[in-house]
C-alpha cells in the first residue's frame, strides 16, 4: 500500500476544523469517500477532495468504496457500531474521542480489533501537544521519580456545546463535560502516570444550567443547538479515582461554572519533581541544593499545536509503515470504564469498584 485510502463518516465540526486541514497536508493519504446522513455536510468538501464519492449510509460506503481505513467523526453513540462494522468489513479505524459511551461497547470494539486484526486507534490529540510530549519524556526518563498522585480537569466558565442537540442528550453523547472534555485530560493524566488501571471511582455530578439563558462562548460552536431539544447531562463533574498501583487521580470537568476562566490541566505529584500542564503551558517543580525551583522549559513549537494532525499522521504511519502504535484499545477500555463508574457513583452516592 503506497497511499492510505480513507473514507470519512461524519462531516461536521471536528472534521471541518481539525481533520480536513490535516488530510490536505498529507501526500500519502487520500480521502476517497465522504459519508454524512446529511448529504450537504459531505458535499461541502467537494472542493477539497474532488475525487471523493459521497455517501449517506456508512454501510453502503464500506461495501462499495475502495477504502483501506475509516475516520469516524460522528456523535459519540455511533462510534462503536460504525467502528465495529468498519473492522468487520476489513477496514482499519481511526475514531474520534470518546472511544465509546458504554463499557460494553468499548469492549466490543477491542474484541473486534483483535478478531479482525485491524488497527483501531482513537483520537488522543493532547498527547501530541509539544509540552505533553516533553512532560511524558521527562517522567519516563525518571526525572520526576514516582508519580503517586495527580489532579486533572477541563473547566469551562461558559461553553455548553450544541445546547439541546446530541451533545446534551445522554443517549447520544453518553454524558456531559466528563465524557466530552474529561476524556482528554483523564487520558493525558493516565498516559503520564504510565497507564495504571483504575480500580475504584467515586464522584458527584451536577446539572444546573439546563434551563438557563447563560451567555455562551466560542466553545458552544460544536454540534448543532436545538431550541426545544434535550438537556439531561451534567454540566459539572467531580471525581476521585484509585489506581491498581496505589496512585490517585482527582478530576474536575465543567461546561459552565462560575469560576475565573477556562482551564485544561494535569498536575502530577512525583517524589523527585512535580509537573503542571496548564492549557498547553508546562511548569516543573523541583528542589535543587535546598532551593525550591519552579521552571518553565523552553519547548520549540509549543504554540498553536493541538495535536489532531499529529495524531492522524501517526495513525497513517502505523497502518502504512508499521510504526509502533502510541495507543492501544485497552487504554480506551480503562477510560470508558472509569467515566461510566464515575456516573454510576454519582447516581448511587457510593464508590464503585472496578
Ligand atoms: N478531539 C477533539 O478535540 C474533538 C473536538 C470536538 C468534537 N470531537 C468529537 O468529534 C465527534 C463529532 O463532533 P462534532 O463536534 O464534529 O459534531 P457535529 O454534530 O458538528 O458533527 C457530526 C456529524 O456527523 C453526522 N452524522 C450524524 N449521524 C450520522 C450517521 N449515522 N452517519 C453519518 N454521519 C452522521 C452529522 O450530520 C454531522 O455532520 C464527537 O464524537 C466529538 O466528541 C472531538
Amino acid at each position: 500500500m503506497d497511499k492510505l485510502r480513507v473514507g470519512v463518516v461524519g462531516c461536521g465540526g471536528i472534521f471541518t476544523i481539525a481533520h480536513r486541514p490535516a488530510y490536505l497536508k498529507m501526500d500519502d493519504v487520500e480521502i476517497v469517500a465522504l459519508c454524512d446522513i446529511n448529504r450537504e455536510h459531505a458535499e461541502r468538501f467537494r472542493p477539497d477532495f474532488p475525487n471523493a464519492a459521497i455517501y449517506t449510509d456508512y454501510r453502503d460506503m464500506f461495501a462499495n468504496a475502495p477504502i483501506d481505513s475509516v475516520d469516524i467523526c460522528t456523535p459519540n453513540y455511533l462510534h462503536a457500531p460504525i467502528a465495529i462494522a468498519a473492522m468487520e468489513a476489513g477496514k482499519h479505524v481511526f475514531c474520534e474521542k470518546p472511544d465509546a459511551t458504554r463499557p460494553e461497547d468499548v469492549l466490543a470494539m477491542k474484541a473486534t480489533a483483535e478478531k479482525t486484526g485491524k488497527t483501531l486507534m482513537v483520537m488522543r490529540n493532547n498527547r501530541y501537544v509539544p509540552t505533553s510530549v516533553f512532560a511524558h519524556d521527562y517522567i519516563r526518563s525518571g526525572n520526576a521519580g514516582e508519580i503517586y498522585a495527580a489532579h486533572c480537569g477541563w473547566q469551562r466558565r461558559r461553553g455548553i456545546p450544541g445546547k439541546g442537540g446530541w451533545f446534551t442528550d445522554k443517549e447520544k453523547s453518553g454524558g456531559g463535560p466528563l465524557i466530552d472534555l474529561g476524556v482528554h485530560m483523564i487520558d493525558l493524566a493516565l498516559w503520564m502516570m504510565g497507564n495504571p488501571t483504575p480500580v475504584a471511582v467515586s464522584g458527584s455530578t451536577y446539572s444546573k444550567f439546563a434551563g438557563s439563558d447563560l451567555s455562551d462562548s466560542e466553545n458552544s460552536r460544536f454540534g448543532e443547538a436545538k431550541a426545544d431539544g434535550v438537556y439531561n447531562v451534567e454540566d459539572l463533574a467531580m471525581g476521585f479515582v484509585r489506581m491498581d498501583n496505589g496512585a490517585t487521580l482527582t478530576i474536575e470537568c465543567s461546561w459552565a461554572s462560575n469560576i475565573q476562566k477556562e482551564r485544561r490541566f494535569v498536575e502530577l505529584y512525583g517524589t523527585k519533581a512535580g509537573l503542571k500542564w496548564d492549557t498547553e503551558e508546562l511548569t516543573l517543580f523541583e528542589e535543587r541544593d535546598g532551593v525550591l525551583m519552579d521552571s518553565v522549559p523552553n519547548i520549540p513549537g509549543r504554540e498553536g499545536v493541538y495535536g489532531h494532525g499529529q495524531n492522524l499522521r501517526h495513525f497513517a504511519d502505523v497502518v502504512l509503515y508499521g510504526a509502533r502504535p502510541d495507543f492501544v484499545p485497552s487504554q480506551g477500555v480503562n477510560i470508558v470504564k472509569l467515566i461510566s463508574a464515575l456516573y454510576q457513583s454519582a447516581a448511587t452516592g457510593r464508590e464503585v469498584l472496578l
